[in-house]
């Protein structure tokens, strides 16, 4: 697939999945906008990006979690005259602990990053896309969106269960229209999102085949939009554990779910 003369937006571009999904669209041809709020990095990789491949690269700071972010960041496009035919909604972290163990402005924050930006960005991309006859949109939502709630990150599965519902509305209604939009549900992928979080040494007590590189994760959704697959589940281990929670009764999984979650939890501290 080529996608030259296409633009690309990549929220959280500056880390992680974000920054490898704008290394596989530039080598697809495709010209960038990035955005994160370390916009050191994102002027890094995009110097990065432009040496190596004949493409252009814009870069937005911006953070998520400011209501006027997505406007904002929709507005300086406009200015550009830049239209987004591929929109990588991305950006994301997770609030461990419990749920009263963050105050109300922590998960205020955390529903501007990880639901209305994606739903706004969207609204604001789409309409061009459907006017244009072409667009891709990948929601980068998780294993925890497919599986039963967790104990701890309590809003997390929630947010991620959202964008796989959200894609599935979306790609009905955008179907014949030369819009494909799907939700990417990785497991365990290295990055900086355990880090970020202050989780590495937790999980880096977890078996070695839980986890996946960021490449393979991402040639996958990149190629799973393209075919118009609507939730995709990468890895084999992640598609056993999807499989397993799907073909288990609800309160086995369930249970199942809360007794890992709560075990996970007291290694924690
Ligand atoms: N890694 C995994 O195991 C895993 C598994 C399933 C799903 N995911 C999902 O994959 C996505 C990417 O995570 P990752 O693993 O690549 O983590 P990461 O390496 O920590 O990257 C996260 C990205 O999100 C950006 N970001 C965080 N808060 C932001 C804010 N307030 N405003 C703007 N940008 C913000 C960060 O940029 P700045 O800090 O520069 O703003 C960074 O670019 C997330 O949605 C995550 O939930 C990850």
């Amino acid at each position: 697939m080529t996608y030259q003369g296409k633009w690309a937006l990549v929220t959280g571009a500056s880390a992680g999945l974000g920054a490898t999904f704008a290394k596989s669209l530039a080598a697809k041809g495709a010209n960038l906008v990035l955005t994160a709020r370390r916009v050191d990095r994102l002027e890094a990789l995009a110097r990065e990006l432009e040496g190596k491949h004949r493409i252009s690269v814009k870069t937005i700071a911006a953070d998520l979690a400011k209501p006027s972010a997505p406007a904002d960041i929709a507005a300086v496009l406009h200015t550009s005259d830049i239209e987004i035919d591929i929109l990588i909604n991305n950006a994301g972290y997770g609030l461990p602990g419990g749920y009263t163990e963050s105050d109300w402005t922590a998960h205020r924050d955390f529903l501007e990053v990880m639901v209305t930006s994606y739903a706004q960005l969207t609204r604001a991309f789409l309409p061009g896309m459907l006017k244009r006859g072409f667009g891709r949109i990948i929601q980068v939502s998780s294993v925890a969106g497919l599986v039963p709630g967790s104990a701890g990150h309590t809003m997390y599965g929630a947010s991620k269960a959202f964008l796989v519902s959200f894609a599935q509305s979306l790609a009905a209604e955008c179907d014949g229209k030369g819009v494909n939009v799907s939700a990417l549900c990785p497991g365990f992928t290295y990055s900086e999102f355990h880090d970020a979080n202050d989780t590495r040494g937790l999980v880096s007590q977890l078996p070695k085949y839980m986890f996946m590189q960021a490449e393979p994760v991402i040639e996958g959704a990149l190629d799973a939009v393209e075919r118009g697959h609507v939730v995709y589940v990468p890895g084999a281990w992640n598609k056993f554990t999807v499989w397993l929670m799907k073909a288990l009764p609800r309160p086995w999984a369930a249970a199942m779910v809360k007794k890992q979650s709560q075990k996970f939890r007291q290694r924690n501290g």
